[in-house]
């Protein structure tokens, strides 16, 4: 802000900037038409027909239908521009395309925590390839936070116990700002960091000399640590239900309602086991409340996401090809013993796992 230049708006850097800054443009090109309009009649009205003066007053008009169909079809139809045009950019920031890359943020007072779906994590810097559709899922570990990117014009609340989501397509490699943009706490205004947009190839030299072993990895060990396994494998189908396949899967619950389970869904799953429960399953399973931290739940939902057929998801793309499950047939049962399989495939579709080829790296 320092330049000779006064900058009005940050810098576009991202596939939405130019559609919101044109929309932007149109609204304050309409609400300067009218205020400028406004006020300039009410200054040349009121010396024209000021008191005393020698200006002749016309008779006073009680209607005049010309006029009043005018001021309503005039203003109807630059408020349905701004609706439309306004509601299309809307739908196309709130419908993230198929092939996004997933990136999942965690708020907290006062920092930013990301992990990238191979594990890697960064705290107030995301880097991310330019040229490529991110998807991000977010939520708080405490208070209300807000993920601001003015240069990419997107902003979401980041909601404790919620997921919001929010993607964005990066234009220009370079360095952005990310802000938190609700106030959070004393140091609200130190929870800042940067975007770090990358041509792919520097993209792929930086996420792949990491050791951390994948968010769905990590998430394959809680199943187990925590005993979930126990009771979620197909072959204990008494207890809880098969999680095979459970993304994004059309759930039917006790009172006979149906929902899809997503990442809101699951979550609760799992700190309120009993809110929603599946039809034909009773209320047995413990709440995680307080057990797990938000990157944990973030990593068993990723974990779950594997065991999705590929044909109705679309973060499977961007997982590594070892991730377990990559691509789940039907007709293989996850057992929970090890047993002879087939194909490679296979041992890597069980849910439970075989112990040698899930283990990753401690
Ligand atoms: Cu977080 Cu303000």
């Amino acid at each position: 802000m320092q330049s000779s230049t006064v900058q009005f708006l940050p810098e576009q850097a991202s596939s939405f900037a130019l559609q919101v800054d044109l929309l932007y443009l149109y609204l304050t090109a309409v609400s300067a038409f009218f205020t400028i309009g406004i006020v300039g009649f009410i200054i040349f009205f009121s010396i024209k027909y000021r008191r005393r003066s020698d200006a002749d007053r016309p008779p006073m008009t009680v209607s005049n239908l010309l006029l009043e169909i005018t001021w309503i079809v005039v203003p109807l139809a630059l408020s349905f521009v701004m609706f439309i045009w306004g509601a299309a950019i809307f739908f196309k920031m709130a419908s993230p395309p198929k092939e996004s890359m997933d990136v999942y943020v965690t708020g907290k007072q006062w920092m930013w925590k990301i992990q990238h779906v191979n594990g890697h994590r960064e705290i107030n810097e995301l880097h991310v390839p330019v040229g490529k559709p991110v998807r991000l899922t977010m939520t708080s570990e405490d208070v209300i936070h807000s993920f601001f990117i003015p240069a990419f014009r997107i902003k979401a609340d980041v909601i404790p116990g919620s997921y919001s989501k929010l993607w964005f397509e990066a234009t220009k490699p370079g360095k952005y700002h990310l802000f938190c943009a609700e106030y959070c706490g004393t140091k609200h205004s130190g929870m800042i960091g940067s975007i770090i947009v990358m041509e792919q190839r520097d993209y792929d030299a930086w996420l792949g000399n990491t050791k951390d072993s994948s968010l769905a990895e990590a998430g394959q060990k809680l199943f187990k640590t925590m005993g979930c396994v126990s009771c979620h494998s197909a072959d204990s189908d008494i207890k809880g239900p098969n999680l095979e396949g459970i993304y994004g899967k059309q759930v039917r619950l006790q009172d006979g309602s149906v929902i899809t389970a997503e990442e809101r869904y699951l979550r609760e799953s799992l700190l309120a086991p009993n809110a929603k429960l599946t039809e034909g399953f009773t209320a047995n399973m413990p709440s995680y409340q307080g057990l797990m931290t938000e990157e944990q739940i973030l990593q068993l939902i990723s974990y779950m996401r594997t065991l999705t057929p590929v044909t109705t998801n679309t973060g499977l793309k961007t997982l590594p090809t070892t991730a377990l499950g990559q691509t789940p047939k039907p007709e293989v049962t996850p057992v929970q013993t090890p047993k002879p399989v087939t194909t490679p495939t296979a041992t890597e579709n069980k849910l439970s796992g075989s112990p040698k080829k899930s283990e990753p790296a401690k």
